[in-house]
């Protein structure tokens, strides 16, 4: 925005405008011609530098910060202050910045926002706005945004509800659309859907920048999404909704009421299942046997373990399964035990996965009698994969694949040492947080992280070329193997599930090419198919330079 400053030359106003504007602004590396021609004489040092000397300075100071939260808090402003420096930086090393731009460091960022807050990033659409949200979404100063990410900060992470302290998450998950795949960074609005929140302590805090009221009710919150998403349709038409992190039911309602209407997905349902079904396609890879014939456990049966389990069913369907066939290779285990058709506190999406077994508390016992060849835990209780639960698993399988899902870290059903010592070196696994690697007898494992951003930015890097009218579920089916073809025979020795982040872009290109090409044969897209899809995703990625 330009500053009201009294001046004798409008130039001046428009060599500090430019300085203030982060995406056209190139501090020392505007050039002298630059310089005389908009007013910047005088109010740069003399030095005109190369963007890659901008860079070098930029990974000094990270240097010299003493914590990943401090390194946030200085991206931060470096991306108010200069878009492509920022993105050249973190694009520079996606393996060392995508923990500080998200998960881990965001958790931290996010339960601090409104303490660590400088500069307000994106837009906060509040239920006071009710009747108005079409003309402040005219606010936003770019026509074409191709992204919104949305969140009401519902539940965070591992962190349940913290209000608007959850804008961390659509700016750094739109941040990753960009740093792992190049999608421009200009057409994408993060978005806090500010409805209040149930936290007490927020609430209370003087430096709680949200509205310090309770959420309304669901009848009221789905008239605010309702209003919000129709006025996205008109003020954004091209624009597809990434829903993030609302409250579990919120997200699984919202979702099943706009996904065949207008062009949206659900990262933490629809990302997250694909990303472990990624996970699993790469073990039985491994252990050369088809998805088809698993027998999968689920321990933990609430948002995460349904949406887990129906990306799977779809899956086997596509391979040729019913639906009936699909769904009963699939079991879940919840608090209260097996899901078993006796039961009666199950809810209509579990007990589609009800199927007639014994009543059983014990996890280990029902693994010996359900033989599960693959067991994932989403399940919020850090330990339940004890030693007896590995072993059994080990028993029944050669190879038993493990996931242990939630997080963080306390919460992971095992860590991947137990998992990989337990089932002495037989174990395929995975975590949803990042442990460090093993070594067992000399051998060495690195255990893979099942992680969105395997996902989504290729997701949205293949929206952002074909222009799809809708993404179906089959799109997240695509991205999983396509993202397992590209582990790689080394990488799965390693026992590795994942592709490796050290070739971030070229993983994401390749997984949106495979996205787009179905998106052409479904006839989802809705621009001319090209001759050559992937020539054609490369020719219009985002590249930070001047
Ligand atoms: P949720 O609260 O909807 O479901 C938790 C489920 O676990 C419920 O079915 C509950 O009955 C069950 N459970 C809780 N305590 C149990 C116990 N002692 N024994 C047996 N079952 C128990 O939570 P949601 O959203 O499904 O997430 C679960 C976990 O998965 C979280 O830690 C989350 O962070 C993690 N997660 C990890 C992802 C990843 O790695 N990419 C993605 C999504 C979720």
């Amino acid at each position: 925005m330009m500053k009201s400053i009294e001046t004798k030359d409008r130039n001046a106003g428009l060599g500090l405008a430019l300085l203030d504007d982060p995406i056209n602004n190139k501090g020392t590396a505007f050039t002298v011609k630059e310089r005389a021609e908009f007013g910047l004489e005088g109010l740069l040092p003399p030095s005109v530098e190369s963007l890659d000397r901008q860079v070098e300075r930029v990974l000094h100071h990270l240097d010299a910060k003493p914590t990943d939260l401090e390194r946030y808090i200085y991206l931060t402003g470096l991306v108010d202050r200069n878009e492509t420096l920022f993105y050249r930086t973190v694009m520079s090393d996606p393996a060392r910045f995508l923990p500080i731009l998200y998960d881990p460091t965001v958790a931290e960022a996010c339960l601090t926002f409104g303490h660590i807050f400088r500069r307000a990033r994106g837009m906060y659409i509040t239920r006071e706005m009710k009747g108005r949200i079409a003309e402040v979404l005219r606010n936003w100063p770019q026509s074409d945004v191709r992204f919104i990410c949305v969140s009401t900060g519902g539940r965070i992470l591992g962190l349940g509800d913290i209000g608007a302290n959850g804008m961390g998450i659509p700016i750094g998950k739109l941040q990753l659309y960009t740093a792992c795949a190049a999608v421009p960074p200009t057409c994408l609005l993060p978005v806090l859907f500010d409805i209040g929140t149930t936290n007490d302590a927020l609430r209370a805090d003087p430096l709680y920048l949200g509205l310090k009221v309770t959420p309304p009710s669901e009848r009221e919150l789905d008239e605010l999404v309702e209003e919000f998403v129709q006025a996205v349709q008109q003020v954004f038409p091209n624009c597809c909704i990434h829903f993030e992190d609302w409250k579990g039911t919120d997200a699984i309602r919202v979702l099943a009421r706009y996904k065949d209407k207008v062009l949206c997905y659900n990262d933490d349902i629809q990302g997250t299942a694909s990303v472990t079904l990624a996970g699993l396609t790469t073990a039985l890879q491994i252990v050369d046997a088809p998805l088809t014939e698993q027998r999968i456990l689920f321990f933990g049966a609430g948002s995460a373990g349904i949406g887990i389990s129906n990306l799977i069913a779809s899956a086997m369907q596509m391979q040729g399964l019913s639906q009936d066939a699909a769904r009963s290779r699939i079991s879940l285990f919840d608090i209260n035990g097996l899901i078993e058709p006796s039961r009666a506190d199950l809810s209509a999406s579990q007990k589609v996965y009800a199927h007639k077994a014994a009543p059983s508390k014990d996890l280990a016992k029902t693994i010996e009698t359900l033989k599960p060849t693959i067991l994932i835990g989403v399940s919020t209780k850090g330990g339940a994969f004890n030693q007896q639960v590995i072993e059994a698993m080990s028993r029944v399988n050669e190879r038993p694949i493990i996931f242990a899902l939630s997080n963080p870290t306390d919460k992971a059903e095992c860590s991947a040492e137990q998992a990989y010592t337990w089932s002495k070196g037989k174990a395929l696994f995975a975590a949803g947080v990042q442990f460090p690697e093993v070594t067992i007898k000399g051998k060495t494992f690195h255990p893979g992280q099942a992680n969105n951003f395997y996902i989504y930015p290729a997701l949205g890097l293949a929206t952002y070329v074909a222009r799809p009218r809708r993404i179906t579920d089959e799109c997240f089916i695509v991205a999983a193997q396509a993202s397992a073809d590209q582990v790689g025979p080394e990488l799965r020795a390693k026992g590795m599930l994942f592709p490796s982040q050290s070739q971030i872009l070229e993983m994401e290109v390749s997984t949106a090419t495979r996205i787009a090409q179905f998106m052409f044969e479904k006839g989802l897209a809705t621009v001319k198919q090209p001759a050559d899809i992937r020539k054609w995703i490369e020719g219009q990625l985002y590249s930070p330079h001047y």
